[in-house]
């Protein structure tokens, strides 16, 4: 997912031309705004943590991009792409470190396993949006 801020600081095509170039297939891709209730179901995992209601309000705060991506490896090498949560802490190059403002306006989503791949891909998209 391109969170907010990187579609309102107008770099969602310096993050799909950089996960391209990562070696990543597009798979499907939509441009969306969440609801409330929907950014709450797809954050569930976070429920207890502190910062939940806040990222549920930022993560509704205007359109993001969802897209189903495709590689050996994805999980690992997509967060190697992407970097620390934390900007501040990113390596130099990455997606968060060129792009995220701060720990919560991160820039990008990145499943964290296989199994939550399949489930956050089935959240956005049916059978026939994928290719
Ligand atoms: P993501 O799930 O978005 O790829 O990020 P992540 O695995 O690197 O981080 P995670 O621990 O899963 O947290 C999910 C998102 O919650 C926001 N967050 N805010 N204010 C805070 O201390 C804090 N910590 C996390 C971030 O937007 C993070 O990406
Ligand atoms: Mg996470």
């Amino acid at each position: 997912m391109i969170k907010p801020d990187a579609v309102a600081n107008g770099h969602i095509g310096s993050i799909l031309n950089d996960i391209i170039a990562g070696g990543f297939k597009i798979v499907a891709l939509k441009y969306i705004k969440l609801t409330p209730e929907s950014a709450g179901n797809f954050y569930a995992v976070h429920k207890e943590r502190p910062f939940y209601a806040d990222l549920v309000k930022f993560m509704t705060s205007g359109p993001i991009v969802a897209a189903i991506l495709e590689k050996e490896n994805a999980v690992e090498d997509f967060r190697k792409l992407i970097g620390a949560t934390d900007p501040k802490k990113a390596d130099e190059g990455t997606i968060r470190n060129k792009y995220a403002e701060s720990i919560e306006a991160n820039a990008v989503h990145g499943s964290d396993s296989d199994e939550n791949a399949e489930i956050e891909g089935n959240f956005y998209f049916s059978q026939f949006e994928r290719f």
